[in-house]
């Protein structure tokens, strides 16, 4: 009989990526888990590994590289971005220092992954897509609703022209933890901080699903907003000033003819996070809600008249996107699965030299329908988006 063997893993030929992440509240667990989980389920070209956490107060971030799977913790940004080793820098704090972050990073030839909305502003994202193409590396914004398997088989059927012409889109993305008044003010419910509320931190993902899924570009946009709340509680007896919008809607047309409409809140009563989408062609329809994660709604006029309705798929087939690389058919996925499809496509892409989307150049494009919305609500009437 043959003697039990035991032998040591043989170690990993993969040449690492080095990853510093920067911030480790929400977002950065959601990142370092997607580090982790795609080591573990992919079979990827390069070796990844969470290799410093930077925060801004020693004890915590220590506590959260423990946490998260990071070898080490820091304050110091700049030792880190000086550190040849690092490969990429992953942006995972508010709005308002991507920007600052971003550009260090670019300028240490670092490979960017940023967080949305990319900037404050166009001017800001355009400087960053610049830097971005000046220095050679590779840039990611961190729209991660792109990589829900069934928003991938969504982007196929449309890309092959399934649902014939693409004529209206409506997208809404509706939360309601500002409901209540007495929810605390944050770096949410500050312009200088996040640049606008519900609209960039929201509508900024609707604006790169519809382009992303439909290849529409925005023509022109018209919006309406509301802040319900103009004074928060600031968690130390006092109270902030509320700056940005609660709920921010707007109407779009699309080059080509098409036409939208987009609804973002934080004050939509009784929805969490539903971030839904239906897009209508000549030939067909789609739906999805990410509240129901890995189903697409699809309708095809193709179908016999007297079977013709939305049907529901379950995209965790073996041919479904990302699907097979997970469990048997049917065994459903989550939320943070769609950061890790993010970063396996980033890690193929960077490797493989192929393009990876949504790049810089995306986001200045999303910053840009942003930002065009904002000033109709100061005009009051259509803007056109800047091309
Ligand atoms: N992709 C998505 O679905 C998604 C979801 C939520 C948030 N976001 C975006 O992610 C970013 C972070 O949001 P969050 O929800 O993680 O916020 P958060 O408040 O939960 O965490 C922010 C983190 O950044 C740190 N931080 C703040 N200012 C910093 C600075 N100047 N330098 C270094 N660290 C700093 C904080 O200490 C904290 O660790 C935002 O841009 C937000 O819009 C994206």
């Amino acid at each position: 009989m043959a003697r039990p063997a035991t032998s040591d893993a043989a170690p990993d030929p993969r040449p690492a990526l080095q990853i510093a992440m920067i911030g480790h509240a929400f977002m950065g667990r959601a990142h370092a888990n997607a580090y982790r989980q795609a080591n573990h389920f992919f079979d990827l070209p390069r070796r990844l590994v969470p290799a410093v956490l930077v925060g801004r107060d020693a004890a915590r971030a220590a506590a959260a590289a423990r946490q998260l799977g990071f070898l080490r913790s820091t304050t110091d940004l700049d030792a880190v971005l000086a550190d040849p080793a690092i490969d990429v820098v992953d942006v995972a704090t508010p709005n308002d220092s991507h920007h600052r972050i971003t550009m260090a990073a670019l300028r240490r030839q670092k490979h960017v992954l940023c967080e949305k909305p990319l900037a404050l502003s166009t001017e800001q994202a355009l400087e960053m897509a610049a830097l971005a193409r000046k220095q050679r590396v590779r840039v990611a914004v961190w729209h991660n609703y792109r990589r829900a398997p069934a928003v991938a088989l969504a982007a196929r059927i449309l890309g092959r022209g399934d649902l014939g012409e693409v004529r209206q889109v409506r997208a809404v993305y509706l939360q309601d933890w500002l409901r209540d008044g007495a929810a605390p003010a944050s770096w949410r419910t500050s312009r200088r901080n996040c640049g606008s509320g519900a609209h960039g931190d929201l509508n900024a993902h609707l604006i790169d699903l519809v382009r992303a899924l439909t290849g529409l570009e925005f023509d022109a946009v018209c919006g309406v907003q509301q802040t319900f709340t103009r004074q928060r509680p600031d968690g130390q007896g006092g109270s902030s000033k509320v700056d940005v919008d609660d709920a921010f809607c707007f109407l779009a047309r699309f080059r080509g003819g098409a036409i939208g409409t987009f609804e973002a809140s934080r004050v939509a009563t009784g929805r969490k996070n539903h971030n839904c989408i239906e897009i209508s062609g000549s030939k067909g329809a789609l739906r999805w809600n990410l509240e129901r994660l890995n189903e697409l709604e699809l309708f095809t006029a193709d179908d016999g008249a007297d079977v013709q309705g939305f049907r529901t798929i379950l995209c965790m087939d073996p041919g479904h996107p990302y699907a097979a690389d997970w469990w048997p058919d049917g065994h459903t996925i989550g939320y943070e699965h769609t950061f890790v499809h993010h970063v396996v496509d980033f890690v193929r892409a960077l490797h493989d030299g192929t393009p990876f989307r949504p790049d810089f150049a995306d986001g200045v494009a999303v910053q840009k329908v942003l930002d065009a919305a904002l000033q109709s609500i100061g005009k009051g009437g259509w803007i056109k988006v800047g091309r």
